[in-house]
This record gives C-alpha cells, structure tokens and sequence, in this order.
C-alpha cells in the first residue's frame, strides 16, 4: 500500500486530496467536516467538466441537518427488516428468472439474460412500477450514467425524473400502500420540497437499485467461476455463500461521482494522516483502494471467500452509507444460491481475461458475462 492520502489533479485540471488507506476512508466518510456541498460553491473545484456529478451538491450549512430528515424518513419506509421482508419476493423472482434463463441457448449472456432482469424486476416490484416499463428504465439510465456526452446523460436524467414526477403525482391524488405513497406519507401533503426528495430518490433507486446490484451479482459470478476451488469450498459447504457475497462486494468497484472515488469537500481544516486538507478543498475517497488496503486485507488481490473479518466500505460509510445495503445482499445471497442450485456446470465461455468493461457509463461494471452450463 502507497501513501494513504495525496495530492492529485482531476481531469478538469483541479487539485484534489485522493484518500486510498481504509482507515482514513472511513474516518473521513464518517466525519461531518466534509460533505458533498462546498461551503463557497463558486470557487469549488471540479472533478470534471463534463461530467455532472464532478462538481458539489447543495449548501455546506444545511447538508447535514437537510440529510439527517431526509434518511430518517427513509429509514421508516426502508428499513432493515422492511428490507428483509422482501426475501421470499426476490426468492421467487430469482426463480423465475433463473427458469428463463434454463431455456436459453448456450452460450449466453448472464448480465442480459439473468442479473439485469433480475434486479430490475426486484427494484420494480419494490417501487411498484409495472415490468413493461423497465426497457425504458434501462435505456434511462444508460443514457444518464454516459461519461463524457454531458447531453445524452441530461436527457437520460430528465427523461427517468419525467417519469418519476408522473408517478410522484398520481400517487399524491391516490395513495395506496405502495412504496412511493408511503414515502410521500412521511411529510405533509403540501411540502413540495419533501416531494422533490420522493422523486430524486425513487429516480436513484430506478437507476442504481437496478445497475449496481445486477453489476455486483455479474462480478460475484464471475470471480467465483474464474476461482474454480473457491466455488467448490462455497459448493461444498453453502455457509460461505456469505463470505462469497463479502468478498465479491470488497473486490467490486462501487458507484461513485469520480472515477478516483466518493466526491467530497471539507467543510473547515481537517488534520489527517500528517498532512492539513483545508477548508474548500477536493477530497476523493477511494472505496476501491481502501478494499485493497493490504494493512487490513491480507493478500489483497486474493478472491478468498473464508476472508474473515472483512470490514470493506463497498456499500460507503457513515452519514452518507448505501440506505438499501439489506437488500443488494439478500438479492446476491438469493441469486447465487438459485444458480449455484439449478445449474451444477455453470462455467464461463470466454477466458476471464477477454470479459470486457463498461468504460463509457458510471456504474462500470462487465459489459457482458458468457457462460455455459
Ligand atoms: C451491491 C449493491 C450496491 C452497492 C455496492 C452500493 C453502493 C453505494 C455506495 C458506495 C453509496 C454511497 C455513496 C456516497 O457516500 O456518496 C450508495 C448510496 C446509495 N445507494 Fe447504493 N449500493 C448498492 C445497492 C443499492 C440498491 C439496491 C439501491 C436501491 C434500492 C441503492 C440506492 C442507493 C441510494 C439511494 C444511495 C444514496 C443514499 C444517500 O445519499 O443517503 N443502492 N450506494
């Protein structure tokens, strides 16, 4: 492991803090002197130019107190055993999907044909948004998530909030008791500013809730059909099914703002690992190289599915932590198990060196993931 945090210049040409050890990524994910907001906007350096997340979000002195309300409303609608209760629905969807996939000729795509489907019909049925619609949600969100084409990426955005506000306000007139009235249902009927939040968040798990965790289930299969004795240790004993998920998530590259991480600004001077981040300045925590910190895990680069502790920040920390981080393991927990279980022969078509990258969108991940059984 090099330095835990230096100095760096963003493709925009700004200067930025770059934090890669995993003790001072999480000391700072969890330190509400930096935030997502910059305390003089119109003088915050980017990350990128032509990228929109590459730049800060909101006021510095309402950040916190704004967010606070905001994920305890959250936390009443999503919380973990609400989360939980969701098992035998993705049970069943896992199952579905996983008898189409039988079906299907080899090789095939798992991301096309299982993983994407799958978390799409999962994130849907949570929302209650008809599976008819998730074509349509997928061409959103690939087209938000562009880097590098600041127009396709608006259009995607403005197209999935469209969407969002039309099922925003029909609910507002008809509440049921579905996801989006209970959420509605935390604030007053009149508070519009509450109701932007409903649609920025349903819009975000639309989006994420449907990519990053079919990515993350992608990437978990893989590792385990390229590491041929790790997946006979989870075949043979499906306890470690568990530290498969773990392990898989830790070696996963997250969603984040920045390609070098968690987009952040601090808030007042901040003393860190012998250096002074100052007030105004960029810092970009790097989930990625703090799961690889070789001072906490072992033989980093090493898939081992009875890694134990593994305390990695795949899902964030702190204020700020993935609220729906319940979920994306009982989805990959569930997903594993039903492919492991119905297909005996699972292996990969292509050597695991020729498996391509999602370069050109935010959420990364494999762009397709050919496998036989
Ligand atoms: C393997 C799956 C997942 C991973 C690795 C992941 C990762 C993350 C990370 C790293 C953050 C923190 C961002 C930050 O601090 O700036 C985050 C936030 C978030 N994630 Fe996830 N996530 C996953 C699944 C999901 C799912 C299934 C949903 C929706 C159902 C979701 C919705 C969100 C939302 C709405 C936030 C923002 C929370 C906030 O700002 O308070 N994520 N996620």
């Amino acid at each position: 492991m090099g330095r835990p945090i230096y100095r760096i210049e963003t493709p925009a040409g700004d200067p930025a803090w770059r934090v890669c050890g995993h003790s001072e990524v999480k000391a700072l994910l969890g330190d509400q002197r930096l935030g997502k907001a910059h305390p003089d906007p119109p003088s915050a350096g980017w990350y990128s130019r032509d990228d929109l997340a590459g730049r800060p979000i909101g006021g510095s002195e309402t950040e916190y107190a704004e967010h606070t309300a905001w994920r305890k409303a959250m936390n009443r609608v999503f919380s973990p055993q609400d989360l939980e209760r969701c098992a035998p629905d993705v049970t069943r969807i896992a199952a579905e999907t996983a008898g189409a996939l039988a079906a299907c000729a080899t090789p095939v795509d798992l991301s096309d044909a299982f993983s994407t489907p799958f978390a799409s019909r999962v994130i849907c049925h949570l929302i209650g948004v008809p599976d008819e619609d998730i074509p349509l949600l997928r061409e959103w969100t690939e087209e938000g998530g562009r880097l590098a084409d600041m127009n396709r990426s608006l259009s995607g955005i403005t197209r999935m909030m469209g969407y969002v506000n039309r099922m925003v306000r029909d609910r507002r007139g008809k509440p049921g008791s579905d996801t989006v009235s209970l959420l509605l249902a935390t604030a007053a009927p009149d508070d519009r500013m509450h109701q932007g939040r409903v649609v920025k968040l349903v819009a975000g798990m639309l989006a994420f809730g449907r990519e990053t965790p079919a990515s993350s289930l992608n990437w978990a299969v893989m590792l385990l059909l390229a590491n041929p004795e790790q997946l006979r240790l989870v075949r043979a004993d499906p306890r470690l099914l568990r530290g498969a998920v773990e392990e898989s998530l830790r070696l996963f590259k997250p969603p984040a703002a920045t390609d070098e991480g968690l987009l952040r600004y601090a808030h007042t001077d901040i003393e860190i690992a012998g250096v002074t981040i100052e007030v105004g300045d960029m810092v970009l925590l790097d989930l990625v190289a703090a799961n690889h910190d070789s001072a906490v895990f072992p033989d980093p680069e090493r898939f081992d599915v009875r890694r134990e502790p593994n305390q990695h920040v795949a899902f964030g920390h702190g204020f700020y932590m993935c609220n729906f981080t319940r979920l994306a393991r009982v989805e990959l927990t569930i997903a594993l198990r039903e492919l492991l279980d119905r297909f005996p022969g699972l292996r990969l078509a292509v050597a695991p060196e020729q498996l391509e990258f999602k370069h050109h969108l935010r959420t990364g991940g494999l762009a397709g993931l050919p496998v036989a059984w």
